[in-house]
């Protein structure tokens, strides 16, 4: 089961108190690795046998992590941060129901869901810091895929929030990505796109076509956003059904202020230049892509 399967199937059951407890530890959690039994009782304002008597159910639902040690504490485990945000979202009437898995990235797993008037959204969980197969290959048994390093919540906060605000620019300058939709946490919701990533399609239509696209608007963003994807490539790039390409997955994204902004954007080009090349036998100059993408040749 997934972390996000084990949120949605407790997140159901979940009473007000115990999402209070989860507030709580998370809280405490800025503070410690490990939140005191005692700074629960007291962040979370229940009476103690009620928090006491909560915590064990929510550590046996997987929620958290029992520690001793000098001291009782608890930790949130992914599922439990997911809830957290499920929860968030529920509440703010984003989202109404979950669906299945869209897709695993290096750093995410992507579901999609229902808002409450039935629009479909996806929901991207930011996963960073999580172990990598071989290391999780190493440590087998069932805790294994929740094996992550110790800030990776810190982290993908951080990712969620970069992305979702590179949306937000992004968007009024016309520049093809999905619409963000909110954020909380380590988890951004934004409009659910059809089609598949690049690499996925065996054949073109019109390559040279969609490669001038793809250049196109990495100069809105350039020129128009200030900013640079950092990790753009053919699995970033989703053709629709309608021909048309979206680039996803931005919160790389460096502004173009950025001492290394040139090396990335270099970078990226090449990735996407290579990409056709190889794939499609499609031509082109790095050093044209460059000129065009960052000198203004419009008005
Ligand atoms: N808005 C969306 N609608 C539908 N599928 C999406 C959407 N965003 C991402 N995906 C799917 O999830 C995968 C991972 O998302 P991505 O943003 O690339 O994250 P990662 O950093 O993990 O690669 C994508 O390759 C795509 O298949
Ligand atoms: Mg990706």
């Amino acid at each position: 089961m997934s972390a996000i399967e084990i949120a949605v199937r407790v997140y159901r059951k979940l009473e007000p108190e115990d999402l209070q407890i989860l507030e709580a530890i998370e809280q405490q959690m800025k503070s410690y690795e490990h939140a005191p039994k005692e700074a629960i009782h007291k962040q979370a304002e229940l009476a103690p046998q009620e928090v006491d008597y909560r915590l064990p159910s929510l550590t046996k639902k997987g929620l958290l992590q029992g520690w001793r040690g000098q001291y009782v504490g608890y930790s949130l485990t992914t599922p439990g941060y997911d809830t957290l945000a499920i929860n968030a979202l529920v509440e703010a009437d984003v989202i109404e129901a979950f669906g299945k898995l869209l897709g695993v990235g290096k750093e995410s797993d992507v579901y999609d869901a229902l808002t409450p008037t039935e629009q479909q959204v996806a929901i991207k969980f930011h996963r960073l810091g999580r172990a990598s197969f071989k290391q999780t290959k190493r440590k087998r048994g069932y805790m294994a895929k929740y094996t992550y390093t110790p800030d990776w919540n810190q982290q993908s906060r951080i990712a969620a929030k970069k992305e979702y605000k590179a949306l937000k620019l992004l968007r009024p300058k016309d520049v093809a990505v999905p619409n963000p939709i909110k954020q909380n946490r380590h988890v951004l919701v934004m409009s659910m796109i059809e089609g598949a990533e690049l690499y996925h399609h065996q054949k073109l239509q019109d390559p040279q076509a969609i490669l001038q696209e793809i250049l196109l608007n990495v100069k809105r963003a350039y020129q128009d956003a200030h900013i640079i994807h950092g990790d753009l490539s053919s699995y970033n790039i989703i053709l629709q059904p309608n021909q048309h390409i979206l680039i996803i997955d931005w919160p790389q994204n460096v502004t173009t202020k950025h001492p290394n902004a040139k090396e990335l954007l270099k970078r990226d080009l090449k990735n996407v230049l290579t990409f056709f090349q190889r794939k499609h036998g499609q031509k082109n100059r790095l050093k044209d892509a460059l000129t065009y993408v960052t000198e203004d040749s419009r008005n």
